[in-house]
């Protein structure tokens, strides 16, 4: 190793409050998702009170979808935001209006999507890849939005994944993150802590057998970067006009930027 070599990365890093072998921790978190990959949508409903519907919403609108263009959904799991996206662009009933990837790490979230989807009636639905975050399977500049939600806080090299999100993008690019933040609200704080760290365990636990997926979840919010350090990573690897607005008094974070 010469003198200009960057210093090599810690051998450790978060799995909630754990500390795990960086090697370890996309194996414990694909453990996570396939053990809750069956119910995760429901999951969802009941932890959020069904917001994460409205969430998504926002995602997608701030996606600036336009006719005809192609949305990646990285880390996208059963294919909520991707099937929103081609809903908006009118793409579920007619594929020339628009089209959306998705790609996760876990083959039983894809799966558990697809499946859905047909139980819906969804034949144009996204098309869905398994692949790391780290390393997207495409060429530079190939697609005209990148997403990501709830999805950047299990990824084991963040400052890589968001590089290779703003590499895929092309010139004139829009990226939109969204992910459980740092709570802006003093009196929201107290209660969203007790929640956090007692029911959604619980309804885990209930829902799906699983609660230690869900002190996961919960853990790992809290070891994810803040609102502004997170903007600054963005900033780092090449995105500009980055903008965040909290949601649900900060609950939830919506990062916005382009690549130029
Ligand atoms: C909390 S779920 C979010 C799923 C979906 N985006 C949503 O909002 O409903 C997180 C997803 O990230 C995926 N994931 C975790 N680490 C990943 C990685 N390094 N690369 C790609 N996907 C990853 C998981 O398999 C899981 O499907």
């Amino acid at each position: 190793m010469s003198e200009s070599d960057p210093p090599a990365p810690p051998a450790a890093v978060d799995f909630g409050f754990q500390t795990v072998l960086r090697g370890e921790k996309a194996g414990r978190v694909r453990a996570v998702f396939d053990s809750v990959a069956d119910r995760y949508d429901l999951m969802n409903d009941l932890m959020t009170g069904g917001l994460h519907r409205l969430w998504k919403t926002v995602l997608v609108d701030a996606l600036l979808p336009r006719p005809g263009t192609t949305l990646l959904d990285v880390a996208g799991g059963t294919g909520d935001v991707a099937l929103r996206w081609l809903d908006r662009l009118g793409a579920l009933a007619d594929a020339r209006r628009g089209q959306a990837l998705v790609v996760d790490a876990n083959e039983r979230m894809l799966e558990v999507g697809r499946d859905r989807a047909l139980d819906r009636g969804i034949i144009a639905g996204p098309i869905r890849i398994a692949a790391m975050a780290e390393a997207l399977p495409f060429s530079d500049r190939a697609v005209d939005a990148c997403s990501i939600a709830f999805g950047l806080r299990n990824v084991t090299e963040i400052d890589t994944a968001l590089r290779e999100m703003h590499r895929v993008l092309k010139p004139g690019g829009r990226f939109a993150c969204l992910e459980f933040s740092r709570v802006a609200l003093p009196l929201l704080g107290p209660l969203y802590e007790r929640y956090s760290f007692t029911v959604i365990p619980w309804l885990g636990e209930q829902v799906t057998g699983e609660p230690a997926a869900y002190r996961y979840l919960v853990e790992s919010i809290r070891r994810f970067p803040a609102q502004e350090a997170l903007a600054t990573r963005m900033r780092q690897v090449g995105f500009e006009r980055v903008h965040h607005r909290n949601l649900a008094g900060g609950i939830v974070a919506l990062h916005t930027a382009w690549r130029l």
